[in-house]
């Protein structure tokens, strides 16, 4: 009743469902980390842990670069002018307005501040100063910071490039 050609389909059979089972586990191993946790001193093996990232956000900011207020020390305000380009089709800096409001002194001025400039609610409504870190958040992604904006700007993602910009608006008088 079994002739060779069965058999051999059987084994054949056998180490497929064996293959398949070891891929199972090893893909299993890879999703889940199984562990021994530990559970009113003792510790318990968990069938499984489910990653829900709490350990990545406690661990300290690997590679997130260094802080805005890092960049800002050692910016270079001469890359900020040129990074300036970007703004200049609706930012003056002589005291007169644009599209936008003139940007002479904006570093600590008052948000939405210049008379005769019409805002946008949702800039009149952000409040409190434009300062260097005030100025970091609202230049990488305007709309997402201040809803409703006027600026129709994309953002700066780079964060040198927003510390190169910060630090050239430093350098004009208000
Ligand atoms: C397409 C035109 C446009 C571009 C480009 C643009 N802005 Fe603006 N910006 C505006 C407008 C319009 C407002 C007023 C926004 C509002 O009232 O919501 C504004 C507001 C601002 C304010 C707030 C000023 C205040 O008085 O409160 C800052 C700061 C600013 N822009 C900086 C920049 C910088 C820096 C760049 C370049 C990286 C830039 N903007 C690019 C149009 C622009």
């Amino acid at each position: 009743m079994f002739d060779t050609m069965t058999i051999t389909k059987a084994g054949g059979a056998l180490c497929g469902a064996f293959l398949i089972f070891l891929l199972g586990k090893w893909a299993a191993d890879s999703l889940y980390h199984t562990g021994a946790v530990a559970h009113g001193g003792e510790e318990v093996a968990q069938a499984y842990t489910i990653d829900t990232g709490a350990s990545e956000e406690a661990a300290p900011e690997a590679d997130a670069g260094p802080d805005f207020a890092t960049l800002l020390a050692s910016a270079d305000a001469g890359a900020g002018e040129k990074v300036f380009g970007k703004c200049k089709a609706c930012h003056k800096i002589d005291g007169t307005n644009g599209t936008g409001p003139h940007l002479d002194g904006v570093v600590g001025r008052a948000v939405a501040s210049v008379a005769g400039f019409g805002y946008s609610d949702g800039m009149v409504g952000h409040g409190g100063d434009w300062t260097p870190e005030a100025l970091n958040d609202f230049l990488e992604n305007p709309k997402g910071v201040v809803a409703g904006t006027k600026m129709s700007f994309a953002g700066l993602k780079k964060p040198e490039d927003r510390a190169n910009i910060v630090a050239y608006l430093q350098t004009l008088g208000g």
